[in-house]
């Protein structure tokens, strides 16, 4: 248990709100008054706001309603005043053209919302890929105590005797149905089977992912990201985020005395170890980046380099999923496996250390959670690809791909545009060979904008029906999380704004060398300076509203794609706001 020195009533944030004898607190109580609370029901408790991603749309948190009532119980049990707060709930499978465009968007809300508003901590409710780190950055960035609850993975998928994990199979099956191996009503039934019931992707994509960064950084009571989302012990663990987050008020344990460097180590380590999704990189570089750490892709290519992928869950590991995990004993004993990589004695919301959280932690099956001397991969689950194709970096996943793409070399397939890209790999009789590397610009963060998730371009018709399943692909997009394959993603800087990616013609020659952590194009330096001066920057795809704002503020994969007009700063960076 760290030291703390317990407020007082009056030392409450609300306090400036509620506690003045003036006119504007006057306002101020007689409207709590007005929702039907007595004064002294509010005056000199803590405040919780709890941040609510709820939507009608949002199939992962359907059940976030409910829990919200669990979390105003624990906040009530423990003498807070709860207050639910709608939030923008950036869903990821309907939100288009990709959920990415309004990550920062739900940061700038998380964070205004906050600042504004008579809150002395929050409980961020969240899990659905971008509402993790659009919560947690506006958080930290706002400053106050704040707990997150992890929204929990959904049930495994279903399907006529066969687990199907969501995301890679819909990938996987999708393949076969367009080599015509998949009938109409069996098409029917995975649809209906993959998604059965709330919670986020239950493969170790993008949402659990970042669910488990931040429980690895100690925003999250202890093994909360695993628990699934119908399970009894999810509403209880709501409970216990509300009882929580009051007595870290009183205890002022605030975002920066837990979100330190090692914090954002640790969190590195641990997503290594679960073979994390591509999308970490940037997230966890952003939230970085807010908190004041300078985590860069290097940093994580050496962590990558050196931490064994031990989670042997889909799609970089083999077969299982998440809901396997946490029987295998969840996040918690994935950390104690890896206990002598972490620095322990980072602080978490519970009060206590990283060490002291994971005391008593067991795996019950070592097949789903590995022993380092057995580990699913001999390295981590990201790499950063340097070379003249990609300056600034780019991300591979290495143990989702065929291992014989990791030293590759064949001519490049350019497309401009997703449109001209798909209407090739539809033709049956494009003149393509397994060698060939497919590349796709002009997708990246202000390119797309937003970067959206189309990293894992389809392999060709063509190839498909010779019975090839994976080949080399290169673009300045993501892919999602549940996604796999040989996908260079994240081409820094992208071409867009002039990146070399932008100057690359079909049938050049690409080299990739896993091992050496290159990827060039060969050709001659003379003729990409002839390029480079031939090349005019495209058309901007909007010229007003949020897409214009954000394509002229975004920064660069490498850099976490944060506007760059909020990275400054860390907790109530903007001040309290004026109450007169
Ligand atoms: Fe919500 Fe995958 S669609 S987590």
């Amino acid at each position: 248990m760290t030291d703390t020195t317990r407020k007082s009533a009056d030392d409450l944030r609300s306090m400036r709100w509620f506690g003045p004898d003036d006119l504007r607190s006057f306002g101020h109580r007689s409207r709590m008054m007005q929702l039907g609370y007595s004064e002294e029901e509010f005056r000199g408790r803590p405040v919780i706001g709890i941040l609510n991603t709820w939507s009608e749309i949002n199939s992962c948190h359907g059940h976030f309603r409910e829990r919200a009532q669990d979390v105003k119980r624990g906040v009530l049990q423990a003498g807070g005043i709860a207050v639910e707060m709608p939030s923008l709930s950036v869903d990821e499978s309907f939100t288009k053209p990709t959920s990415m465009l309004y990550r920062n968007m739900l940061a700038m809300e998380t964070e205004e919302m906050i600042r504004s508003h008579p809150f002395d901590g929050v409980v961020l409710m969240g899990g659905c890929d971008k509402t993790t780190p659009g919560l947690v950055m506006g958080a930290i960035s706002a400053g106050v105590p704040c707990i997150y609850l992890p929204a929990g993975p959904m049930l495994r998928g279903h399907y006529a005797g066969r687990i199907l994990g969501s995301g890679s199979d819909a990938w996987k099956y999708w393949d076969e149905r367009r080599a015509g191996n998949i009938s109409d009503p069996e098409w029917l039934g995975i649809q209906g089977g993959i998604a059965r019931s709330v919670g986020t992707c239950m493969t170790m994509g993008t949402a659990s992912t970042m669910t488990a960064i931040t429980d690895a950084l100690g925003l999250t009571l202890p093994g909360a990201s695993s628990i699934p989302a119908p399970d009894a012990g999810h509403q209880r663990m709501s409970a216990n985020c509300g009882r929580r987050i009051v007595d870290m008020v009183w205890e002022d344990l605030t975002p920066d005395r837990i979100l330190t460097d090692s914090a954002f180590r640790n969190a590195a380590i641990v997503a290594m170890a679960t073979g994390c999704s591509t999308n970490a990189v940037v997230h966890l570089i952003a939230m970085a980046r807010r908190a004041g750490v300078n985590l860069t892709l290097d940093d994580l290519d050496a962590l990558g380099r050196v931490t064994p992928l031990i989670a042997n869950v889909r799609p970089s590991g083999k077969n299982y999923l998440m809901e396997d995990f946490f029987y295998a004993g969840g996040l918690r004993a994935l950390m104690k496996q890896i206990e002598g990589r972490l620095d322990t004695s980072c602080v978490t919301v519970t009060g206590d250390t990283v060490g002291e959280n994971l005391a008593g932690a067991v795996v019950f099956n070592d097949d789903v959670i590995r022993p380092l001397s057995n580990p699913v991969y001999h390295e981590g689950s990201l790499a950063v690809l340097r070379g003249n194709l990609c300056p600034d970096g780019a991300v591979i996943k290495p143990a989702a791909c065929d291992p014989k793409y990791h030293a590759h070399e064949g001519p490049a397939l350019v497309f401009d545009s997703y449109l001209e890209m798909k209407k090739a790999v539809d033709d049956e009789y494009l003149d393509i060979t397994p060698d060939h590397v497919m590349v796709l610009r002009n997708v990246g963060p202000q390119g797309g904008p937003g970067m959206p998730e189309w990293g894992m371009l389809p392999i060709p018709k063509a190839l498909i029906k010779q019975g090839h399943r994976d080949m080399l692909r290169i673009s300045d997009a993501r892919m999602s999380g549940t996604s796999y394959g040989a996908c260079v993603l994240h081409v820094a800087p992208e071409s867009h704004v002039g990146g070399p990616l932008a100057l690359l013609r079909t049938e050049d020659i690409i080299r990739m060398d896993l091992d050496a952590r290159q990827l060039n194009m060969l050709v001659d330096d003379e003729e990409l300076d002839l390029r480079r001066a031939a090349w005019a920057p495209p058309e901007p795809r909007f010229q007003r509203g949020w897409g214009w704002m954000f394509s002229r503020h975004v920064g660069q994969a490498d850099t976490g794609c944060d506007f760059d007009f909020l990275e400054r700063g860390f907790g109530l960076a903007a001040g309290e706001p004026d109450i007169y």
